[in-house]
């Protein structure tokens, strides 16, 4: 019985949180992606990466929204239930989507529709100290969780836009310190978007746990990008962070190798996808 969550007949066993912590104390770069349905998930799994998100970023680049607010539980567990179908080793994460974690037990009810009804393995959920209760409820209930500070897309009309966060010392602290209060209530993985490097190198080097970045400098545990911004899908302007990995490549999957690969080797990101 237990074997069959190890296995499924592949040369490789799936990622769990312990193989994240394990690449973190080994300091393998952990490759992470966002993927929406069952087809890219099984290109994003066959390139090797490690952890794919359905992310709420479905609402832009999926539904043609403008912000990611409009998203429902509803539309994850769908997205998600595809990309369950799809990869055979990635690690996945579903995101919690805008006021479906503001109580705890709300936060319990919708990460448990998401893990049954979706086939995620942790969920991730947007937010500092105001959410250190709901990630100490969740853990207490074995639901594991990814933490996502810095830039929270999900608070776009309270902060006036997309901006890159931490910037002045004392919110940078602030920062370390959310980071520090969500892992001791039990977060499995911090996520950081849009931060200054050096708030990714001293956030990293402050947690036991992995940090994902995204525009979050080098010096973080793992990087994740948009799927449809690195297969130049996206029309328009993209992050700086944002690199195209479909130029020069002949195939998506070519294109997703390029990325996970440039991962690992540490050439992605370039001074050119940072922020200082
Ligand atoms: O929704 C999403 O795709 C995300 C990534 C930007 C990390 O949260």
């Amino acid at each position: 019985m237990y074997t069959q969550l190890e296995q499924r007949g592949m040369p490789e066993p799936p990622v769990n949180v312990s193989t994240l912590c394990k690449m973190k104390t080994e300091g393998e770069p952990i490759a992470c992606l966002t993927a929406y349905d069952a087809s890219y998930a099984a290109l994003v799994d066959a390139a090797g990466t490690d952890l794919v998100l359905v992310g709420d970023s479905l609402g832009m680049v999926i539904q043609g929204h403008d912000t990611t607010v409009p998203v429902t539980v509803d539309d994850v567990i769908y997205h998600c239930r595809t990309v369950a179908r799809g990869p055979r080793r990635a690690f996945l994460v579903a995101d919690m989507p805008f006021m479906s974690y503001t109580e705890p037990a709300q936060a319990l009810d919708n990460s448990v529709r998401l893990m049954q009804e979706g086939g995620a393995m942790m969920v991730k959920l947007e937010g500092g100290d105001d959410q250190v209760e709901i990630v100490e409820h969740l853990a207490r209930h074995d639901i594991p969780v990814c933490a996502h500070l810095g830039l929270k897309p999900q608070s776009v009309h309270k902060i006036g836009g997309f901006r890159v966060q931490g910037r002045e010392p004392d919110k940078a602290r602030e920062m370390l310190e959310s980071a520090r209060r969500l892992q001791d209530a039990g977060a499995d993985i911090v996520l950081l978007e849009c931060v200054p490097n050096e708030a990714g190198q001293t956030i990293t080097g402050a947690l036991d746990v992995p940090v994902i970045g995204i525009g979050a400098g080098p010096h973080v545990n793992g990087q994740i990008l948009v799927l449809y911004d690195i297969l130049d899908i996206t029309q328009g302007r993209t992050p700086r962070f944002v690199r195209n990995f479909q130029a020069g490549c002949d195939s998506p999957l070519a294109a997703l190798q390029a990325y996970v690969d440039a991962v690992k080797q540490g050439t992605y990101p370039e001074p050119e996808h940072c922020f200082s």
